[in-house]
């Protein structure tokens, strides 16, 4: 599988989704500014990839600063600089609450940092601070979706028929996926199951990205359009929903893909599970319920034209959010990195499921 990004040279390489799949290539950022541009213009997308994209870009902002000496600062001064940067990318994207998990915790390794030895670091120490933290980010999503996946994957019968909306697979995270991890791990346990990718519109990930991922790992899928789900349940041609998440509330509510809830719409009224997989990172314990998770509304282009053509009249008025919301009590079950979250959902029983020590135990030893 591809790689979604990759540290080189004090450059972080993002594969540029925008452009696959036919065409594969990196864009190479240097600043922070070029990581928010990417994530904005979604070049790099999926919760996950997001939030570990972001810390390295803090981390390469840290590195070269524009206007601004790093060597002279003090390592308070640092922070607060820290602290701007952060700002600016926190603002790219609004919805996917793993871009400001990962900043605010890209913060805190720093603050720690310094408040260990305050006096016998250098600017260069705490760079190394933050590179190493963006470093584990990555990896510790790459190794809890793969725990994710085996997680998951039993609640797959063999034979299965499942149906996944948008992408929430390897090019969403920082490797193996989510939704499609544990599509991946029921493929590899040999229950030979088979999927419905829809086409998700309107920048169409499940098209471009998806059926891209199945296909290159030789798992059975078909694509469908977005309208298709509800005839497609009717006709009983799958037995259950996979998708991934961009926040999950407390009380289970979750904000995804744009057409999500109409899948879980359909899916109560046919009597099929539908699950949501996501890491703990993507749950917002902040928030009570979904109604308060701010949805992204993009640019009308985005609806009024296809693959760069204008299909609609000039002067008419779209609406394009590009998520919505789902509510906790259509979900069958919340597959995370911890544990299997099944409903009534609620904050305590996901403060015990947070509390739970990670599986992962490793250092980051470099990459
Ligand atoms: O707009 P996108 O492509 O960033 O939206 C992605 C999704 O909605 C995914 O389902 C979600 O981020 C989960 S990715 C593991």
């Amino acid at each position: 599988m591809l790689e979604t990004m990759r540290w080189e040279n004090e450059t972080l390489f993002l594969l540029d989704q925008t452009k696959l799949p036919h065409v594969i290539s990196y864009l190479p950022c240097q600043d922070y500014s070029e990581v928010k541009m990417a994530i904005q213009k979604l070049a790099v997308r999926g919760a996950p990839a997001i939030g570990a994209a972001a810390a390295y870009g803090l981390a390469l902002g840290m590195l070269k600063g524009k206007g601004v000496e790093f060597e002279e600062l003090t390592a308070l001064e640092f922070y607060r600089q820290a602290q701007t940067i952060t700002r600016e990318l926190k603002d790219a994207r609004p919805t996917a609450v793993n871009l400001s998990w990962a900043l605010n915790r890209m913060l805190s390794v720093l603050k720690s940092t310094i408040d260990q030895a305050p006096s016998s670091l250098s600017i260069n120490d705490l760079r190394s601070a933050l590179l190493a933290e963006a470093h584990l980010i990555y990896q510790e999503d790459l190794e809890g979706n793969k725990h994710l996946g085996q997680l998951g994957q039993t609640l797959v019968p063999t034979g299965a028929k499942i149906l996944t909306h948008c992408n929430a697979g390897a090019l969403a995270t920082a490797g193996y996926g989510t939704a499609l991890g544990v599509i991946r791990a029921a493929h590899t346990a040999g229950k030979k199951i088979s999927v419905f990718a829809t086409e998700t519109r309107p920048l169409l990930q499940g098209a471009r990205l998806t059926t891209f991922e199945l296909l290159q790992e030789e798992i059975p899928v078909t694509l469908i359009t977005d309208g298709m789900t509800g005839f497609l349940m009717a006709r009983k041609m799958i037995d259950l929903v996979i998708v991934g998440a961009d926040r999950i509330a407390a009380n289970g509510d979750v904000a995804n893909k744009i057409g999500t809830y109409n899948i879980a719409l359909g899916a109560r009224e046919h009597n099929l599970p539908f699950y949501v997989a996501a890491p703990i990172s993507t749950l917002d314990l902040n928030l009570n319920r979904g109604q308060d998770i701010p949805i992204e509304e993009r640019n009308p282009v985005e609806v009024t034209h296809f693959a760069g053509k204008k299909t609609a009249p000039d002067g008419v008025s779209v609406w394009n959010p590009a998520f919505d919301l789902t509510p906790g009590h259509y979900i069958t079950a919340i597959i995370t990195d911890r544990g299997i979250m099944f409903p009534p959902y609620h904050k305590e029983k996901w403060q015990r499921l947070v509390g739970q020590p990670s599986r992962l135990t490793f250092k980051f030893e470099g990459r």
